[in-house]
């Protein structure tokens, strides 16, 4: 008997997050993400998720350094940047511009399972993706791409390269409590895609390739962008029941809602609710927070689903200036901390990952030539 979309099936041991579905708690090494997201930095959580600690000060000094030091564009990227930026979405540049970072890194030949290797090719895209993310916005915009800016940490710089101007500590701090959160899932479709990958035996900048690829998807990562053309074309809380319903009596998905594991809230979407909230206040713009909480009430209503973690996404990165179409694009750019540590534990007790499949077509038959046909 298949099951469909892998549902309840176990595909892997990890010690890098757990899902608490009773009480709808996202844990990283067991620490509840909520707890992270209020006391922890992104550099912090990058090192929990691939040391299962928390590092202590001179640990955090040497990461913070070497995320620092590593967020130069090879001229390879930049050259390749220009060309796609007119050409292609930003996450198909993301995708491509981090398949081809392996032609230049300075481990790109060592082999795949080098695991002090794949540490410092994870250090080195993480410390980019920023960069290439942001090029893709400025060149479209007929802007030259940021120098990044040495002086501030991770999140600080992904706002200024994508701005052009040093974000208040207020949004900085939203900035990294949103890569705290999305930094890593459990089996999500895209660590799934990037543990089959490195399965075979293929390169961490392949692993991350196959992530990207699948995070893009409207049905994963894909959803925070459609979310929010949702918000824009609803408008008005006014016209939130009517439409809302029109798309269910549609069967069409509202996106930013339901999930395969949480039968309740996803605990992020508790916290970004919150986050939507103080920056709507703060911006003087409540707007867009409301018609989301409208959007949630009339959808809990008509079918009981539950906001994911793209949902209130939408809005918080709306309130933070950045644009729609760079939702996913950031996403990926917290996500890819969880993916490398995923695929370098997957590397360290490896194993093909080879599912079966239930064949459903003809029964065996013999050859027939052309012209009997
Ligand atoms: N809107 C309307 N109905 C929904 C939604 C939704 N957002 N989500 C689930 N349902 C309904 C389905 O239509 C289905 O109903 P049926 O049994 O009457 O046919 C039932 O709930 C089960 O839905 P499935 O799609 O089978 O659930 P699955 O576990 O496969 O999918 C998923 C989970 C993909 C997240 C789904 O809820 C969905 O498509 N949501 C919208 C897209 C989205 O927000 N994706 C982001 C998820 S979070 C992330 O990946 C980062």
């Amino acid at each position: 008997m298949s099951q469909k979309g892998l549902e309840g099936v176990v595909a892997a041991q990890t010690s890098i997050s757990d899902i608490d579905v009773e009480n709808s708690r996202l844990l990283y090494a067991g620490y509840d993400v909520t707890d992270l997201v209020h006391h922890a930095t992104f550099e912090e959580v990058f090192y929990l998720l691939h040391h299962r600690e928390l590092p202590a000060s001179p640990q955090l000094e040497q990461l913070t350094s070497q995320l620092t030091v590593e967020r130069d564009l090879h001229e390879f990227t930049r050259q390749l940047m220009v060309t796609l930026a007119s050409t292609t979405s930003p996450m198909s540049m993301l995708r491509t511009l981090v398949s081809s970072a392996s032609a230049y890194d300075a481990d790109g030949w060592v082999v795949s399972t080098d695991h002090a290797a794949n540490y410092r090719k994870a250090i080195r895209l993480v410390a980019r993706l920023p960069q290439m993310i942001a090029g893709h916005e400025r060149l479209r915009g007929g802007k030259w791409p940021v120098e990044p800016n040495r002086k501030l940490g991770h999140a600080a710089n992904l706002l200024y390269v994508l701005m052009g101007e040093v974000p208040s500590d207020e949004d900085a701090r939203v900035m990294d409590q949103c890569l705290v959160m999305h930094a890593d899932h459990t089996m999500n479709a895209s660590t799934f895609a990037a543990r089959v990958t490195a399965g075979t035996l293929s390169d961490i900048h392949s692993a991350m390739t196959s992530a990207i690829a699948t995070l893009k998807g409207p049905l994963h990562g894909g959803a925070n962008e459609q979310v929010f053309e949702m918000i824009l074309k609803i408008g008005s809380v006014e016209a939130v029941p009517e439409d809302i319903k029109g798309r269910l009596a549609r069967k069409e998905k509202i996106m930013g809602f339901g999930h395969r594991v949480y039968k309740r809230e996803d605990p992020r979407a508790t916290i970004l609710r919150e986050l939507a909230r103080d920056l709507g206040t703060r911006k003087g713009d409540m707007k867009w927070f409301e018609i989301s909480e409208k959007i949630f009430e009339v959808v809990n209503s008509e079918k009981g689903l539950f906001p994911n973690v793209d949902f209130y996404a939408a809005a918080v990165y709306h309130y933070l200036g950045i644009p729609k179409r760079l939702f996913t694009p950031i996403f990926a750019a917290s996500r890819i901390a969880g993916w490398t540590a995923h695929v370098i534990e997957q590397l360290q007790n490896n194993r093909l990952i080879r599912p079966d499949s239930e064949y459903i077509g003809p029964a065996p038959r013999n050859y027939v030539k052309l012209g009997d046909r």
